[in-house]
């Protein structure tokens, strides 16, 4: 992964991605021993409404302890932010969170939400701009791993504050997480980052948020596949694929994978590729983190540590990350 940064006019905030597209990166994926891909394949419009679902699950805490996190602390975060305070989301999705702080904040002015999935962005920043009409709502259609294009800070505004919830941040390897802060730290420079981090736990906790009795994770997981089939005119027979999920207690880290159920083919491009009994194709990586792990992280990334904020549970954490001058 390579972030590069880039800073445009006022007017308009334009991503592009320095990588070759899904079809590029599945051909890659497939050539691979072991298979992997990036897991912001995940998030077509099918994808991202199976995401929202998963946060709803009764297994899956981290939405909810967050969520309360932001809650309870709304008016010492929003103090923290400032009067007219810019936000800029990284993978910004149902755009939902973000209400929480724009309610408590002082004259809200600009917010950019940046996010991959093009028409799922442009439907929740219509109902977000229908419902704050004195915010300026700029969204973004951008791979945030790839680059970063900000426009000019707003002139008079006040501090450029980043929002990356959600433990989004967990989807990179640690080398990918430092370089993204790093990149951050430098388009925040003068405000801040608000990062929400998963933390580790009981694995058997761990083990049911991405197990779910209803099946919607392996759905999510599965639907990398039928997105395959949908755009890229692949064979997949999804049902000859599991899903598969698991912490890795010395990485430190869930892994899932989508594990072939017999030996077959699959086709893209023309081109036969070979699925042995058990092989897996790695879709995602979700880190977690101790709070002191992650300070030191962000301290490494430039950032300055401030507040964090935990739920009653300590199962997630929010961490208020000064950007110096
Ligand atoms: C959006 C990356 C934070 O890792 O928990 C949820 C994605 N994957 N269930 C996570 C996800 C399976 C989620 N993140």
């Amino acid at each position: 992964m390579t972030v590069s940064l880039a800073v445009t006019g006022p007017a308009t905030l334009v991503g592009t991605g320095a990588d070759g597209g899904f079809a590029h990166d599945l051909k890659e994926a497939l050539a691979q021993r072991p298979r992997s891909i990036s897991p912001k394949y995940f998030y077509d419009v099918q994808g991202s409404r199976l995401f929202d679902r998963i946060c709803t699950l009764p297994e899956y805490y981290p939405t909810r302890a967050e969520t309360a996190i932001l809650s309870a602390h709304a008016q010492h975060i929003a103090a923290q932010i400032g009067p007219r305070a810019e936000m800029v989301e990284f993978g910004a999705g149902s755009l939902t969170k973000v209400r929480l702080l724009l309610d408590a904040m002082d004259r809200p002015a600009r917010y950019l939400p940046i996010d991959i999935s093009a028409e799922h962005l442009g439907t929740c920043a219509a109902a977000l701009r229908a419902d704050y009409p004195a915010l300026d709502v700029l969204p973004v259609t951008a791979d945030y791993t790839q680059r970063l294009l900000l426009p000019a800070s707003l002139p008079g505004g006040g501090r450029r504050v980043g929002f990356f919830p959600g433990s989004t941040i967990g989807n990179f390897t640690p080398r990918e997480a430092l370089h993204f802060l790093q990149v951050a730290c430098q388009v925040l420079r003068g405000g801040a980052l608000l990062l929400g981090a998963d933390l580790i736990k009981d694995p058997a906790v761990l083990h049911a948020a991405y197990n779910d009795a209803q099946g919607v994770t392996a759905a999510f997981n599965l639907n990398l596949l039928e997105r395959a089939n949908r755009e890229l005119g692949t064979d997949f027979v999804p049902q000859r694929f599991a899903h598969s999920a698991f912490y890795n207690a010395p990485l430190q880290r869930i892994e899932m994978h989508l594990v072939s159920r017999c030996q077959q083919y699959v086709t893209l491009s023309g081109e036969r590729h070979e699925f042995d009994e058990g092989e897996t194709l790695h879709t995602e990586n979700s880190y977690k983190f101790t709070i002191d792990g992650l300070r030191m992280l962000a301290e490494r990334a430039g950032f300055r540590p401030g507040s964090v904020w935990t739920d009653d549970a300590g199962l997630f954490s929010v961490h208020w990350l000064h950007a110096p001058a």
